[in-house]
């Protein structure tokens, strides 16, 4: 069943479309990761799907409300961590989060959220006086607050410590675990093969791919790189067969290869006969990122509205 329906969803500010003909689902329970560049659109779909930001056209349904028209109802039943939360300075931590319990029909126990997030030790502190990443955990808290059904994060642990990063991942996988449909949007690979479920690399405001990160992996990733120490040029009497497919460059030889066992195995024969040093070899299967990078450069470099 679909937590999220986006048809044909376009926006613009002052003539620049920041969000073209997008159209995608999120089925109730899944964790739906956003990833792209700066500027992609992640934050301007997130916040139309919010009902925080108006579409210019197209159509939009979360948990079967319209965003615009049932923006009360759609508060109550979802939770949101913005990219910015402008919040109450004067306010302690637990205030905030206390505040906020009060907007649901049954929040969750206050001192259970600050110790999901790790502020317990620091609930009577003031929010002006938090760290970034402090603060970046309390809006975490103030997603969570509500026990929603629908729990939008955009980048939510920017900013944050590698252990605080990994305390936030088991949370979300908590929730989610719990019956939490999430939406995120990350700058990671890692956070995102870590957490969803189903993914989209977004690039100026259109999806460049969609699908679970395993079969994006193996639909996408279908090279090795095999390296090894080469000083400018091929060493003498390198096998005739490799040598023009392998490049040189800042002092490693590298071949490309779909299949990279035979080339490899010419080159052990090669080292071993030649009493050549080869212990520097390496094979590198390409990865999600390799895949990510790839896309972004390949969208970015076609005018905008261009077809895939
Ligand atoms: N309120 C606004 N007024 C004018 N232009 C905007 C506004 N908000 C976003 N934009 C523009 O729309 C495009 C998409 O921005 P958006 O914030 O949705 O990107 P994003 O994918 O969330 O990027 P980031 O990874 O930096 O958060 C950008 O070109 C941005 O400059
Ligand atoms: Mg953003």
């Amino acid at each position: 069943m679909s937590a999220i329906s986006v048809s044909q969803l376009c926006k613009s500010y002052d003539g620049r479309q920041a969000v073209q003909d997008l159209s995608f689902e999120v089925q109730k329970g899944e964790t739906f990761a956003l990833l792209g560049p700066n500027g992609a659109g992640k934050t301007t779909t997130i916040e139309i799907l919010e009902g925080y930001r108006q579409a210019d056209s197209g159509s939009v349904s979360v948990l079967g409300l319209d965003p615009e028209k049932q923006a009360a109802e759609l508060k109550r039943r979802t939770g949101l961590v913005l990219q910015t939360t402008a919040l109450e300075p004067e306010l302690t931590i637990k205030e905030t989060i206390t505040a906020f319990a009060r907007l649901y029909g049954a929040p969750r126990e206050i001192a259970a959220v600050l110790v999901d997030v790790n502020l317990a030790h620091l609930q009577d502190n003031r929010v002006g006086n938090l760290s970034g990443g402090q603060k970046r955990r309390l809006e975490i808290a103030l997603g969570i607050v509500g026990d929603p059904e629908l729990i939008f994060l955009d980048e939510p642990t920017t900013g944050l410590d590698p252990e605080a990063r990994r305390k936030i991942w088991t949370l979300i996988q908590r929730l989610n675990d719990n019956g939490s449909t999430i939406v995120l949007s990350s700058h990671y690979m890692d956070e995102v093969q870590a957490l969803a479920s189903r993914m989209a690399i977004m690039v100026d405001g259109q999806i460049a791919a969609e699908g679970r990160p395993r079969d994006l992996q193996r639909q996408h990733c279908t090279h090795s790189t095999i390296r090894f120490d080469a000083d400018g040029k091929l060493p003498a009497g390198f096998p005739a067969k490799l040598a023009p497919i392998t490049t040189v460059h800042d002092g490693h030889a590298e071949l490309v290869l779909e299949d990279p066992a035979p080339a490899l195995g010419i080159l052990m024969s090669w080292a071993e006969a030649e009493g050549h040093d080869l212990s520097s070899i390496s094979v590198t299967r390409q990865n999600l990122e390799d895949i990510y990078l790839q896309l972004v450069s390949q969208r970015q470099a076609k005018p905008q509205g261009a077809t895939p």
